[in-house]
């Protein structure tokens, strides 16, 4: 925790760089959405608002940096749904996912979608299922880690399909997109925001979407409740954070200058070339974010229980 501000500072912040943490590798679904919102918050601040890639541990590494920086507006952290997973997942966490954070406001939902490498022995889901069945002991799959929201799509899918894989992990799923473009790792479960570009470019093959209906995006691609696994549904949810002890009135210009980012026609149609959209303007607000995590905490700690999957 760092010192306390003055009023002066709280009311003339930012006075130099921002930096927001994006707890997994460079590349991936999480730095995507991160840069974007990046670039256009900084226009708004008049400040440069840097990335700063802080991998591992699912993005409790990145968490725990974040949570433990001085509370002064200058680190804001972006995560995703595996804020919420990770209580549930670690029993020794540094930090507490709700009260060592400022919560500013929710982002985007982006849909996820189960891809392979190219040469995958299946021409639909139904023959997918059927091969990673029958081959369990060989099928490799991909995650960013215990806690990322690649291995939660993991979790449900092998609880749903009755089988365990060998998890190959990585500090992010922009890494392990490039083992599945060289064939190296067989499947994953990834967001949008990292799979659209290589499945449109006939790079990897694409079997399902995890939403309740087809994206506009990618309309032939079939959703799981299509495809044998119904109820099947994950949006990885993202949302924006500063350490808890931030001046309010500095969590108020963070969370007005997101509310402008998610408006930006730019990030809009990145958001929607890449299957996603900004969420509502009432939903990119402290109060909103907060209500979600603590919904989202309480949802999936009974299902990671019952799954076992635990870290620690
Ligand atoms: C994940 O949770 O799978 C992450 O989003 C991967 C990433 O952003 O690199």
């Amino acid at each position: 925790m760092g010192g306390v501000m003055t009023q002066a500072q709280a009311q003339n912040y930012p006075t130099k760089t921002i930096t927001m943490v994006v707890p997994f590798a460079a590349g991936g679904p999480t730095d995507t959405v991160a840069r974007l919102v990046a670039q256009s918050m900084g226009t708004k601040l008049k400040q440069t608002v840097l990335i700063e890639n802080v991998g591992g541990a699912g993005g409790t590494i990145g968490a725990a940096r974040v949570a433990k920086s001085a509370p002064d507006g200058y680190t804001l952290f972006l995560h995703h749904i595996g804020q919420s997973t990770a209580p549930g997942l670690y029993r020794k966490l540094s930090y507490n996912a709700i009260d060592s954070f400022e919560p500013i406001g929710l982002v985007t939902d982006v849909p996820m979608t189960i891809v392979a490498r190219k040469d995958f022995p299946a021409k639909d889901m139904k023959e997918f299922l059927a091969y990673v069945k029958a081959n369990k002991s060989k099928v490799t799959y991909a995650n960013a880690g215990i806690g990322s929201a690649s291995h939660l799509c993991g979790m449900l899918f092998m609880t749903a399909i009755g089988t365990d894989l060998t998890t190959v992990p990585y500090k992010g799923t922009g890494p392990a997109m490039n083992d599945l473009l060289g064939g190296q790792v067989d499947f994953m479960c990834d967001q949008t925001t990292n799979t659209t570009s290589q499945i449109k470019g006939g790079k990897i093959k694409a079997y399902a979407v995890t939403t309740k209906t087809r994206l506009a995006s990618m309309p032939d691609l079939p959703t799981l409740n299509e495809s044998g696994l119904p109820g099947f549904e994950v949006a990885v949810w993202h949302g924006l954070y500063a350490p808890k002890g931030t001046p309010k009135p500095i969590v108020d210009a963070l969370a007005d200058a997101l509310q402008v980012a998610l408006k930006d026609p730019t990030v809009k149609q990145r958001f929607a070339d890449l299957g996603t959209e900004p969420v509502a303007d009432s939903r990119a607000r402290p109060e909103a974010l907060r209500a979600h995590l603590k919904a989202e905490i309480d949802r999936w700690g009974p299902i990671i229980t019952k799954a076992g999957a635990y870290a620690d």
